[in-house]
């Protein structure tokens, strides 16, 4: 990578419409897929292999990974797509698509699949119906089964930052403990979510540093704010200046964990273009081309847009 390059991972057809409660149709989310990997975007996640009881918005995940699985997007812009797997069932259901549509275009790379705990007990229970522990057992047998099949595997944490059950009561060393048991089942990234959009400039300091001082380099990292207390691009910029150059963001700022009361959306995509820009860092992202999709998507399921960006750019 150029020593100025910064990665942007689009989550926004998944952290982005898992909260939606009115059904959004499946080609609706392969048009915003479709879209968003012409711009530029190079790591895309798509869905989310979770019981269709607990998120129903997610339940035709597979018809999507098949979709993307037989229409790769066209090179010179390779894009990873990826799918939330929280346990066998969900491995089972991504590998069976995977297997039925084996990857062949080889200018595309491969599908990813990703695992999610939580740092506070009560948000695991919430989120995954099991205690850390538990979780951390299953994600064990994901990632070794992700891995036989030679797939990338990225494992969040969330509520790194602040809890809606426990509030900022998080230890940065649990998440630190948490992260190593994770990279030692092999993950190849730690995605560290502020759930709650909780984190602040010194809380955001201080989790980077217990998380570098128990070994995890700014490489195995890549962070997730939502901006539900405006924090995120200043966090952000924290994260970068302790060598992080990984970052999640959702389209027109859509977004919200359905077991997380009150978090709103991810940061815009919108907003972090313009900011890693001012910065003269390089996305590799056509600005233009996501506010346009974020216009375009919030209309479509009558969201407001989020993003200040794409509302500056589009009020011009
Ligand atoms: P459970 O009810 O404890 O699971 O849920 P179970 O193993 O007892 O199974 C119960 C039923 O669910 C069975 O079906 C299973 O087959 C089925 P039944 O026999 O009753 O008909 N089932 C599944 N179906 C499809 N796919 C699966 C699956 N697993 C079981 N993978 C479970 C446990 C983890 C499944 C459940 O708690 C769940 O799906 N949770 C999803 C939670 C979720 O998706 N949350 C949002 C994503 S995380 C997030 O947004 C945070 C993040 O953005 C980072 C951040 O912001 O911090 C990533
Ligand atoms: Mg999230």
């Amino acid at each position: 990578a150029k020593p100025n390059a910064v990665r942007i991972i689009e989550v926004g057809a998944r952290d982005g419409l898992q909260n939606e409660k009115k059904s959004i149709p499946v080609a609706t989310k392969i048009e915003l897929i479709e879209r968003l990997a012409k711009t530029g975007l190079k790591d895309i996640e798509a869905g989310s292999f979770v019981s269709p009881k607990w998120v129903p918005q997610m339940d035709a995940s597979d018809k999507i990974l098949e979709h993307l699985l037989k229409n790769p997007p066209k090179a010179p812009n390779p894009v990873a797509y990826s799918f939330l797997a929280p346990n066998a069932k969900g491995l089972e259901n991504a590998l069976s698509v995977l297997h039925a549509n084996p990857q062949t275009d080889t200018a595309s790379k491969p599908i990813e699949l990703s695992v999610f705990a939580a740092a506070t007990e009560s948000f695991s229970q919430k989120n995954l119906n099991c205690s850390i522990a538990d979780s951390l057992l299953k994600f064990r047998e994901v990632i070794k089964g992700a891995k036989d099949e030679g797939l990338r595997v990225r494992a969040y944490i969330s509520v790194v930052l602040g809890c809606p059950f426990e509030g900022y009561d998080v230890d940065p060393k649990k998440v630190a403990e948490i992260a190593c048991d994770l990279m030692e089942m092999g993950a190849d990234e730690i995605a560290l979510g502020d759930t709650t959009g909780m984190g602040t400039v010194p809380r955001t300091a201080e989790l980077l540093k217990a998380l570098k001082a128990a070994g995890l380099r700014s490489e195995d990292l890549a962070m997730h704010f939502h901006d539900t207390y405006g924090q995120a691009l200043v966090n952000t910029a924290v994260s970068l200046e302790s060598g992080i150059r990984s970052f999640d963001s959702s389209v027109g700022g859509l977004g919200g964990c359905p077991y997380s009361p009150g978090a709103t959306g991810n940061v815009s995509t919108e907003d972090m273009v313009y900011f890693m820009e001012s910065l003269g860092l390089d996305t590799g992202v056509d600005l233009d081309a996501v506010v346009d999709i974020g216009d375009w998507i919030t209309k479509e399921i009558g969201k407001k847009n989020s993003s200040s960006v794409g509302k500056a750019i589009l009020g011009k």
